[in-house]
């Protein structure tokens, strides 16, 4: 039996703290240059897909806009556009919510990136988390969790239905005859949430349907993915959580009649490379110190906290009182959702910095830690195909902490390695993106 082919798709860092934009080497997170360099460099080692995260308001503590990450973005349609007329075969994929946007411009758009690309588009379809970043569309409104997840299914069965308008063969160009189309494009949808109808302007495009990619990681995301998507984003990168996430999704396609292939899990993954083990570790030490300057542990603090720590001292012990309770200091950002019950954290916190002796920034740098690879390029491409072989992923979206050149390393040490493996592909077999992704 051949072993398990390994997907590979390249993050291009947006803004989170895994970025570090302060180092040498570190360039433009908004020039062009960098995308194509990126871009181009995940096409060199016959990557699957190129993907851009979305963020749309700028984040904020205590008032404050939030710049100890990167800030801002460029249009995703802009920048996946202009990145298919530099590249030929590499998947474009761009995270585009369903909670501010309206199905036909999105499916207009995403209709025209796959015929633009040649049939290399793909869709992550979030249903965006927070009222805050609300407030920059829907007349101010925000939607409930379970409205987001219903109003998510339905603006992507609909945006499919405008997909699905052309057949494919209503373009018929005769020049002696002169015409150009038979009849398609008619499509009317009415639901809870939407009511349109007319024609559909742009014609069948490569793929049919691009790519659908969700991250949702709640019971109604991973319901919503097992019905609906080609491939799954997923924070669970480690052995276990990933062999359960994995089992757990692949689990509930069978009641919507698909089977475990029609399904990719690629979690997020960062790595670094080294000559050797020893190496790699030490630089990952250093990459973690600039992940988590002085400054970022008392802003991580403040959001566990959930008060102004100014004064705190980075290099000694957690504060001794208990999370504030109350409006969130810190605003648009998505791991404040997960301190669920922020007391509860703040004792485990504890606890561990007690029993391991850490100072607030090392406590910091502990459990926001998310390097999932570190090693020799061997070391690094034998961990990743024993996680795929296992079954606790398909492959990994890959975040390099530097931009642009964070994988060119990656690309010229471990893909070759992987290759040699038989596990990972030499070259693309076809021109789409669903084909790179075992999807035809
Ligand atoms: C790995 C991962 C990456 C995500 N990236 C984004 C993103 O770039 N933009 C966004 O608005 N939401 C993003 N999300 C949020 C989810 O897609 C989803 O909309 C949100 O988590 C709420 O759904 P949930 O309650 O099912 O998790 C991401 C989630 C995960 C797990």
């Amino acid at each position: 039996m051949t072993a398990k082919q390994i997907h590979l798709a390249a993050h291009f860092p947006g803004v989170n703290n895994t970025t570090v934009w302060s180092d040498p080497e570190a360039g433009s997170h908004i020039e062009f240059s960098s995308f194509v360099k990126l871009a181009q460099t995940a096409e060199r080692a016959k990557f699957d897909f190129f993907f851009l995260a979305e963020g749309l308001r700028l984040r904020e503590q205590g008032g404050e806009i939030y710049d100890l990450d990167v800030v801002g973005r460029p249009d995703t349609f802009t920048v996946l556009s202009a990145l298919a007329a530099v590249t030929d075969r590499l998947g474009l994929a761009g995270t585009i919510n369903s909670t501010f946007n309206e199905p036909f411009e999105v499916a207009r758009q995403f209709a025209s990136l796959d015929h633009l690309s040649a049939g290399r588009a793909a869709w992550n379809v979030v249903t965006s988390w927070d009222a805050f970043t609300g407030e920059n569309f829907r007349r101010g409104g925000f939607l409930p969790q379970d409205q987001r997840y219903s109003r998510a299914e339905t603006f992507l069965r609909t945006a499919w239905e405008l997909f699905d308008s052309w057949r494919g063969d209503e373009l018929v160009a005769d020049k002696e005859s002169g015409r150009f189309l038979t009849d398609g494009g008619h499509f009317a949808h009415r639901d809870a949430h939407f009511d349109i109808s007319g024609r559909f302007p742009v014609p069948r495009s490569p793929q049919g349907r691009p790519v659908t990619i969700q991250a949702g990681d709640s019971e109604e995301g991973r319901e919503f993915a097992a019905a609906t998507a080609d491939a799954i984003f997923t924070r669970h990168g480690t052995l276990e959580a990933g062999q359960a996430f994995y089992s757990d999704v692949k689990g509930r396609l069978a009641k919507y009649g698909r089977s475990p292939h029609e399904l990719v899990i690629l979690p997020a993954a960062t790595f670094v490379l080294g000559d050797t083990d020893a190496e790699a570790h030490e630089i990952a030490h250093e990459v973690r110190l600039q992940q988590v300057s002085e400054q970022t542990a008392i802003k991580f603090l403040e959001q566990l906290w959930n008060t102004d720590l100014s004064d705190h001292d980075p290099n000694g012990p957690l504060p001794s009182f208990d999370p504030v309770v109350g409006d969130l200091i810190s605003k648009g950002r998505a791991s404040v959702r997960m301190h669920r019950d922020p007391v509860a954290t703040a004792h485990e916190w504890r606890q561990l910095a007690e029993a391991k002796h850490l100072s607030s920034r090392e406590l910091i740098i502990e459990v926001t830690g998310r390097q999932n690879f570190i090693g020799s390029a061997e070391t690094v491409a034998s961990a990743m195909n024993d996680l795929v072989q296992a079954d606790a992923s398909d492959g990994f979206i890959l975040v390099p902490h530097v931009t642009p050149g964070g994988l060119d390393r990656f690309a010229d040490e471990v893909v070759p390695r992987l290759q040699e493996r038989g596990v990972f592909r030499e070259d693309y077999r076809g021109p789409t993106l669903r084909d790179h992704l075992g999807l035809n």
